[in-house]
């Protein structure tokens, strides 16, 4: 099937949450601009993201993956990038500590500028306009005009995706992810609790790495300690820039999605006969599914058999995203599926889409112990199955914002005007995703636990 696959093919199926260009010309050229840019990652890094996640997949590992719902043309900057992967450095430390095994860091970043919208047109005062679909494809101002969807912006969101991709390898590779820096690593603003414990963590590190050393392994001698892989991921939604930027990769003649290392299939895009699955299924990319409440078993099944037929471990992660309050209801059937078809999958908890509420000031949140609780509900459901909690999938920054509420330094719904930057949903701020890491690697210590016991 793969061979006879072509990048082209989703567009004789049915596509949703797509924006209508109505300059057939200007999308025309912008599409043939992006066919001759390079593609912004390369096959081997997707095929070592696989192999990690492979391992994830078995319990040998854990994913975090986090960033902004939607980044943004106009808070485009260097220290945002700095901040928001300081932060994952942060967590995945944390996570790594608790749960004694690697942490795969897949940023949902250089790319995540698409958003699919509950309703097309948004009203304001009596005004009904098209809705806001992301700045690849319109803008955000209540205006017809900025509501037009413009295809040259997607060469603006191929060049942001190109530069944050470059710093974000620069970070990684070039000394500031150096697990010596462990310390530098605490952001400014991050006071209280949390601080605290992550310095005490910070000093075990410390000690263990000084150990390391006069034992002889040196950071000279011990490259995978001075860098860290980071990955990048979002939802193909806009088939067009996908299509434009997917290859052959030369060495196995496979296409790729060149946009990101992994993309993922949205909860309102996964029809099995839709566009969106029909990309999916011929990139060799890691690829995420959203599972939200309205997924059936039979849905699943299919979408497994169609999105990874060879039953290719690390190919297919499955993002649960129910609710707190819902794993219960969904989660184990969804189990259950993948169990009776034997499927290799990772299972992560995307614990913010299922838990958005409108706060009694008028702002778009999500209340830091609904977020926890999911998470939470999700490891007890896997162990009661006897299955994997493979990782977390969050919206957040590194920047001191006021999006969602609670957190040890409790953002009250009157906050929530204070800092509110979003351009679609709420975050976790730097301080809530520091805390929310320590809460997961409580959770995770129990998984250690348990390994141990079993080899
Ligand atoms: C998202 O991840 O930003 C998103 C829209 O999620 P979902 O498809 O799960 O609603
Ligand atoms: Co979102």
């Amino acid at each position: 099937m793969a061979q006879t696959w072509t990048k082209t093919d989703w567009r004789n199926k049915p596509r949703i949450q797509m924006p209508e260009y109505t300059d057939a010309a200007a999308l025309a050229a912008a599409e043939a601009q992006l066919s001759k840019y390079p593609p912004l990652v390369f096959a081997g890094e997707t095929r070592t993201l696989k192999s990690q996640l492979a391992a994830v997949s078995r319990g040998e590992g854990f994913l975090l993956q986090g960033g902004d719902c939607a980044e943004s043309f106009n808070d485009f900057s260097a220290d945002g990038i700095r901040d928001t992967f300081k932060v994952m450095l942060q967590m995945a430390m944390v996570l790594t500590y608790g749960a004694k095994v690697p942490v795969v860091k897949i940023g949902r970043m250089a790319g995540q500028f698409a958003k699919p919208r509950s309703a097309p047109t948004e009203t304001k005062d009596g005004v009904e306009l098209p809705s806001y679909r992301g700045d690849i494809i319109n803008e955000l101002d209540f205006t017809s005009e900025a509501r037009i969807p413009d295809p040259a912006k997607m060469l603006q969101a191929y060049t942001q995706a190109a530069a944050t991709l470059n710093l974000l390898r620069a970070f990684s590779k070039g000394g500031y992810a150096d697990v010596h820096q462990v310390h530098a690593w605490t952001l400014g603003f991050t006071k209280g609790e949390q601080a605290a414990e992550y310095r005490e963590m910070a000093n075990r590190i410390q000690d263990s790495l000084d150990f390391m050393a006069s034992a002889g392994m040196t950071p000279e001698k011990n490259a995978e300690l001075a860098s860290v892989d980071f990955y990048t991921s979002h939802e193909a939604l806009l088939l067009e820039y996908e299509e434009a930027l997917t290859r052959i990769d030369s060495t196995s003649g496979k296409w790729l999605a060149g946009s990101g290392h992994m993309v993922w299939i949205g909860d309102r895009t996964r029809q099995p006969d839709g566009a969106h699955v029909e990309f999916c299924k011929g990139v060799m990319n890691p690829i995420g599914l959203k599972c939200g409440p309205t997924m059936t078993t039979g849905h699943l099944k299919s979408l497994m058999s169609t999105l990874n037929p060879e039953n290719e471990a690390g190919r297919l992660t499955l993002i649960a995203r129910f609710g707190a309050g819902s794993v219960g209801e969904h989660l184990p059937r969804l189990i259950k599926a993948v169990e009776e078809e034997g499927a290799k999958v990772v299972w992560t908890c995307d614990p913010m889409h299922g838990n958005t509420i409108k706060s009694s000031s008028g702002y778009k949140t999500r209340p830091f112990d609904s977020v926890l609780r999911e998470v939470q509900e999700f490891f007890a459901v896997h162990k009661a199955e006897g299955t994997v909690p493979g990782g977390v999938h969050f919206e957040m920054t590194g920047a001191d914002v006021t999006e969602c509420t609670g957190g040890v330094r409790a953002v009250t719904d009157e906050d929530l005007s204070d800092r509110y930057h979003t351009a679609c949903d709420p975050r976790l701020n730097a301080s809530q995703s520091l805390e929310l890491a320590f809460l997961v690697a409580e959770q995770l210590s129990d998984r250690a636990e348990a390994r141990r016991a079993a080899m």
